[in-house]
């Protein structure tokens, strides 16, 4: 009899519990809005100089290596940025357009060349002009400017004289502008992002070819590179961008901050890494991925220091930091801003570290696993929205938990597809449902911006992709602009309204 009474006990504890869940999961399930964030929170969506504003040889810009690298058939598509979207003119339309969603704030670059044609030395009056009107814009209507320093442009003068980020001297400079920008505009801009994802930009650039300045050298590197490095010179870029980087940081808490009462980070690329089998290879292979991504710019920003499997892997072929150095770049960021797109799992690969010759690549010794096989495909990359959670509570656990900015966050698809972009929604709605039990799990995030608020010019596809909440005709001449579905799934989200992806 007792065993009969234990069963029907145990068995209305089961028809509880799994009621209980199913409430959990519809509650989970419920549509999301801002209001589910903290009011102080910031919600955004983000461009880049070269990517949207055209107007590249007006008002005294000079080139940016983007520039050159693009003219030089970069790009898929063998396009450029020459005309872009445009902003340098529209940007009165684009901010309406920011105004009408509901965005709270906007993430753009400076264009250093536009600024500053000559690298270093006088300011271009025209330029100055431009962001003035824009940041002015902005504020007047009561978007936040999110600034970004370099976003792949360098100014060609620089490249020219002295290979830009390979020589030190580059940390003069950019601090020079670095200090007109706060200068000029930190009375109106408190978000300051000194450079963004120097890993993705470093490793494209230096070992593989394939961004600006198109470094690379055999057996590595997808294109035939005119000079390069492959082996060493990602490590040294990085060396000296973090150095520049604590040094525009250092200036700014020094003579800025507190009148301006602004903040000073930096931005990196993030994948969310699973380990691919559960073996503890893999699982090590994990952090070692992490260390090399991540930890390779992270850690000498918050513990003083390259992370100790980075060291060990590139050997005499990373630089070491002085104790001053080192004191310097610890707590130079007031915060971190990551471009989260997707996950990735991890399988070991010891056998990359046999090579006489290595590069970046090679020291990882691991191979990433994404069903997208090798390079990004439109639309073909998976959207597992719990990596949002999980790249944010890996940084909260192994950098006691920072102020967190997602930058940048969306999906590519094909340019020419429908307005109707379903694909994109479903994305943006599972991340920011990941985002929301992020906070709610204690992590310190601060704003979320996706990429991109227009179709803008992309680095690997030119005009052929996009990310855009806002399509842009690129055959008109007048570069219009049209909402998709997700211009206005993301509008709802942010004005507080509640509405389900598929409604
Ligand atoms: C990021 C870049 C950004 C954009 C997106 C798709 O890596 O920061 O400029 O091209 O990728």
């Amino acid at each position: 009899m007792w065993k009969r009474k234990l069963c029907w006990t145990l068995f209305v504890l089961l028809i509880v519990a799994m009621v209980g869940l199913g409430l959990a999961q519809t509650r989970a399930r419920e549509p999301i809005s801002r209001d589910d964030f903290p009011s102080h929170f910031v919600f955004g969506s983000g461009t880049s100089a070269y990517q949207v504003e055209g107007a590249a040889s007006e008002d005294g810009r000079s080139p940016s290596f983007w520039d050159t690298f693009a003219h030089s058939g970069g790009a898929m598509d063998k396009s450029t940025g020459d005309m872009a979207c445009d902003e340098y003119h529209k940007y009165k339309e684009d901010v309406k357009l920011m105004v009408d969603t509901g965005l709270e704030a906007y993430r753009f670059s400076i264009s250093w060349s536009r600024l500053i044609p000559n690298g270093r030395g006088p300011v271009n009056p025209k330029g100055l002009q431009y962001y003035n009107n824009l940041i002015n814009e902005l504020t007047s209507h009561g978007i936040q400017p999110h600034v970004t320093l370099f976003h792949y442009d360098l100014p060609q003068t620089l490249e020219d004289e002295y290979k830009g980020w390979l020589s030190l001297k580059i940390v003069k400079d950019f601090t020079a502008f670095a200090n007109v920008c706060f200068r000029e505009f930190g009375d109106r801009v408190s978000h300051w992002t000194t450079l963004n994802e120097p890993n993705v930009g470093n490793i494209g650039g230096y070992d593989l070819g394939i961004f600006p300045p198109a470094h690379c050298s055999s057996p590595f590197g997808f294109k035939n590179c005119k000079s390069g490095n492959s082996s060493v010179e990602p490590y040294i870029v990085t060396h000296n961008i973090l150095l520049a980087h604590a040094s525009v940081a250092r200036l700014y808490k020094k003579k800025y901050q507190a009148k301006q009462q602004g903040f000073v980070g930096i931005n990196i690329f993030a994948y969310y890494l699973v380990p691919s089998t559960n073996t503890t290879e893999d699982i090590r292979a994990t952090q070692r991925a992490n260390d090399f991504y991540i930890g390779w710019l992270l850690d000498p920003l918050v513990f003083g220091d390259y992370p100790e499997t980075v060291k060990k892997n590139a050997g005499s072929r990373i630089p070491s930091f002085t104790p001053r150095q080192s004191r310097q770049l610890k707590g130079s960021s007031d915060f971190f801003a990551l471009n989260y797109y997707f996950t990735m799992y991890v399988k070991d690969d010891p056998s990359s570290l046999n090579h006489d010759q290595r590069d970046y690549m090679r020291d990882i010794a691991i191979k990433l696993i994404n069903k997208a096989r090798g390079l990004p495909i439109p639309g073909e990359l998976p959207v597992i929205p719990f990596g949002m959670q999980g790249v944010l509570e890996y940084i909260k656990q192994a950098y006691d938990n920072p102020p967190i900015y997602i930058h940048e966050n969306g999906l590519e698809t094909k340019h020419n597809d429908s307005l109707n972009d379903m694909s994109r929604v479903k994305y943006l709605e599972g991340n920011i449902e990941s985002l929301l039990l992020a906070v709610r799990n204690g992590s310190n995030v601060k704003g979320y911006f996706t990429w991109s608020f227009l179709d803008v010019y992309e680095l690997f596809y030119g005009y052929q992709s996009s990310y855009g909440l806002y399509y842009v005709d690129f055959n008109s001449p007048d570069l219009e602009r049209y909402p998709k579905l997700s211009a206005h799934w993301y509008s709802n989200f942010l004005k507080g309204r509640r509405r389900r992806s598929n409604i």
